[in-house]
């Protein structure tokens, strides 16, 4: 670590990991009430836990992505941050804003708009959250006397994620109309701007752990960047098919949207190639792991698997089954979830300076986390056809086809068992590193050139 305010990610790393352990009991919750358990049903019905755990999702992904700014800025741009207190302000008041939407949901204060459950006074909060960040992290940019390609690509993604959350605070009477503009939300994020964050924090990662040359790193930032923007934008119209938007989406939508896995492809590829040039042995071995997984299980999660439902004739029936819950698992879990797991990895070593590289636990975290979600994504896959077939070939009631299909949530809990053994070693793993010191200034990062 070359910066004492570097520090501050630590806060919302730790941070995150309460959140993620508070997003896995939701998900249980709902993982046994599909199994025919709805024990809480009267305390936290379905629709509560729904919410609280995709919201929970999306909170500590973003405090990731904060946490990863506030660590690689810095180191990119060759300066402290702007402001420590108000990092610490922020992060606080995100907590307490999140603290107080999750109690309103479970006393029914929301907006029934998947995703976007979030009461509107509290939206108006969390701009002001997210501008207090961006004006933090924006200030040491101006300030620094350089920046770098990679802090470019990740500033314009939070800056682009938050101008893109106001689409979803406009009112509309219209069920089309609303529902129209809340995918520039959900939509443009998860395949458009956040895309640009995770691709600024591959690039970091790459260029720190495999040392091939910035230059080369770079350009292939540009070129993804390129293949997302295109496909991405007009991708949107994958959500328009039937929701009362003009028919020409189902042609823009289907073509635009198919060539959406080619950005994934080309992160994959990328890190690959960035792998195989690799001209140093980094010592945390485990970074590379999280790093590389990162790249290759988006690239089956969301491309892959989001290929497999995106073309309109396919989607007329999968549209809004369990299908859809196959694919959010498992490009929400590669893209998002693993990048900030792969930099909480990569700089808990350098921030503490505690040289704990590639412990058992850290291993094992990786192995059973990622093989227990694609034991998830199996689960939901199977429960998704069987309801596609009973339910939209068939004709059978909604809810007769979730009694049907309860037998395969067995197998969810299962697999969802295993993954959460991986997270907890993970958390297990994290709590061991202890807290950041000054200690870890100029701690170097250990290398050792091979070629
Ligand atoms: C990391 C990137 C991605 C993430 C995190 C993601 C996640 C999700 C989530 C959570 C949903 C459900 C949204 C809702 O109903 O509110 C969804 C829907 C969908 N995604 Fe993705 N996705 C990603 C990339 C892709 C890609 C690249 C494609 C296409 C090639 C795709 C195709 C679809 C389709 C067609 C739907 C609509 C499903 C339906 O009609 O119910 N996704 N995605
Ligand atoms: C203990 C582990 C987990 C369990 C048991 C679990 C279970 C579930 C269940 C049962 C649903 C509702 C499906 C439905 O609508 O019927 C759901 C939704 C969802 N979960 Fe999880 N989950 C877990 C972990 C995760 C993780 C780690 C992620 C992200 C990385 C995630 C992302 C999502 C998303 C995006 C949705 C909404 C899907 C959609 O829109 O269809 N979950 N989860
Ligand atoms: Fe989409």
């Amino acid at each position: 670590m070359k910066y004492a305010s570097q520090k501050v990610a630590f806060w919302f790393f730790a941070t995150c990991m309460l959140l993620f352990t508070l997003q896995l009991i939701y998900g249980f919750i709902m993982g046994f009430a599909h199994m025919g358990f709805d024990v809480l049903h009267d305390l936290i019905p379905f629709n509560t836990a729904r919410a609280v755990h995709t919201n929970l999702l999306v909170v500590w992904l973003l405090t990731g992505f904060m946490g990863a700014a506030h660590y690689i800025i810095p180191d990119e741009v060759q300066r402290e941050l702007y402001s420590v207190k108000l990092a610490y302000i922020q992060l606080g008041s995100l907590v307490v804003v999140g603290v107080v939407a999750l109690i309103g949901f479970h006393v029914n204060w929301w907006e029934g708009r998947k995703f976007l459950e979030i009461p509107r006074p509290l939206d108006y909060l969390v701009v002001v959250n997210v501008l207090t960040f961006l004006f933090n992290i924006g200030m040491t940019v101006f300030k620094a006397n350089r920046a770098s390609t990679t802090s470019i690509v990740l500033y314009t993604g939070l800056v682009a994620a938050a101008l893109l959350y106001l689409p979803g605070m406009i009112y509309f009477e219209n069920q089309t109309m609303d529902s129209y503009f809340r995918w520039w939300v959900v939509h443009l994020w998860v395949e458009g701007v956040w895309e640009l964050i995770m691709g600024g924090i591959l690039a970091y990662l790459l260029i720190k752990l495999t040392g091939v040359d910035r230059e080369v790193i770079e350009k292939w930032l540009y070129i993804i960047v390129g293949l997302t923007f295109l496909s991405g934008i007009l991708g949107t119209g994958h959500h328009y098919y039937y929701i009362g938007a003009p028919k020409y989406w189902l042609w823009v939508g289907g073509i635009f949207s198919a060539l959406e896995p080619l950005a994934f492809l080309g992160m994959a590829l990328f890190a690959i190639t960035m792998y195989r040039r690799s001209g140093r042995e980094h010592p945390n071995k485990l970074a590379l792991m999280w790093t590389m997984g990162c790249a290759i299980m988006s690239f089956v999660g969301a491309g892959f698997l989001g290929f497999a439902h995106t073309l309109p004739q396919v989607n007329l029936y999968t549209h809004g089954t369990l299908v859809t819950a196959m694919h959010g698992h498992l490009a929400f879990w590669g893209a998002y979830a693993m990048i900030v797991l792969a930099i909480i990895n990569y700089s808990m070593p350098l921030m503490t300076g505690r040289k704990n590289y590639g412990s058992m636990t850290g291993n094992l975290a990786f192995w059973l986390s990622n093989i227990g979600m694609l034991g998830m994504t199996g689960a939901f896959a199977v429960a998704g056809i069987a309801q596609v077939y009973l339910e939209r070939k068939m004709g059978m009631d909604f809810l007769q086809v979730q009694r049907e299909v309860e037998p395969h949530f067995l197998g969810l809990v299962l697999a969802a068992s295993l993954f959460t053994v991986g997270i907890a070693l993970y958390i297990f793993d994290f709590t061991k590193f202890g807290f950041p010191s000054d200690e870890a200034l100029g701690v170097s990062e250990d290398t050792t050139v091979v070629v």
